[in-house]
């Protein structure tokens, strides 16, 4: 992963880029990064804060063998990478709020987003945006994120280089994406929910309008949560915004 690499100084959104090459059929493992984002995007319509020089903003493309219901598992694949990345690399210890959100003491620092090209049978390509809070201090952030934001430096106590970071990153992309499609999501699942800090615990999920109570009781083999609310009925969450 990572042989073809597209840098850019600034763009729109690595990930709107990412998806025009996967659909002119850029071959798996390549990788858009940008050192600023003006129209960085997240989850649910939101938008994700990428200024210049601070973080990392990079998005790859995948091809993987599967039929589109399990693409969700890649993103908590990828939140798994990215996690044992950071400890790897600055030794702090994460976080993983499902599906992807990763955080540093309660607050967030790396976002995931996952867009898929798909037929209804099998994925053409999925697109994974990954957006890390390196560099930042807390005076850098916008004042509506400033209270639930973090980044690794300030974590850590002190800058931290983000090349050996992207590579690190890589590296256990790489080799997480292999055992998949090697020996599929069992293995995988079981070190996400090693890193997951919303499993047994209750929880709020707001989800297509409706908003469900509950506790989390882990996730299916296709990567969805499963909340069990005060009835004893157990829902199966796709894409939700979760509060602990
Ligand atoms: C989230 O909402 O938590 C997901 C944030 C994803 C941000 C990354 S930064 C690189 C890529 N390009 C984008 O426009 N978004 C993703």
């Amino acid at each position: 992963l990572g042989h073809q690499i597209h840098f850019f100084e600034e763009v729109d959104s690595t990930q709107r880029i990412a998806a025009k090459l996967a659909y002119e059929g850029a071959p798996e493992g390549t990788l858009v990064i940008a050192e600023e984002q003006k129209a960085g995007r997240g989850r649910l319509d939101r938008k994700w804060f990428s200024p210049q020089g601070t973080g990392i903003w990079m998005s790859l493309i995948l091809r993987p063998p599967i039929p589109p219901q399990q693409a969700p598992q890649l993103t908590l694949l990828v939140a798994v990478a990215v996690s044992q990345a950071i400890q790897e690399v600055t030794g702090l210890v994460p976080d993983i709020k499902w599906p992807n959100d990763i955080l540093l003491h309660g607050k967030k620092c790396v976002g995931i987003l996952t867009e898929l090209q798909a037929d209804p049978d099998r994925v053409r390509s999925v697109i994974i945006g990954i957006g890390i809070n390196v560099n930042q201090t807390s005076a850098q952030f916008p004042e509506d994120i400033c209270d639930i934001a973090t980044s690794l430096a300030i974590e850590k106590g002190e800058r931290i280089k983000r090349a050996p970071l992207i590579q690190e990153i890589l590296l256990q992309l790489e080799r997480l994406y292999k055992q998949y499609l090697e020996h599929g999501f069992r293995p995988i699942k079981l070190l996400w929910e090693g890193y997951a800090v919303s499993i047994g615990k209750p929880v709020t999920a707001r989800t297509l309008g409706k908003v469900i109570r509950g506790i989390a009781r882990g996730i299916t083999d296709d990567g969805l949560l499963i909340l069990e609310d005060e009835q004893n009925q157990l829902h199966y969450i796709h894409s939700a915004d979760i509060q602990l």
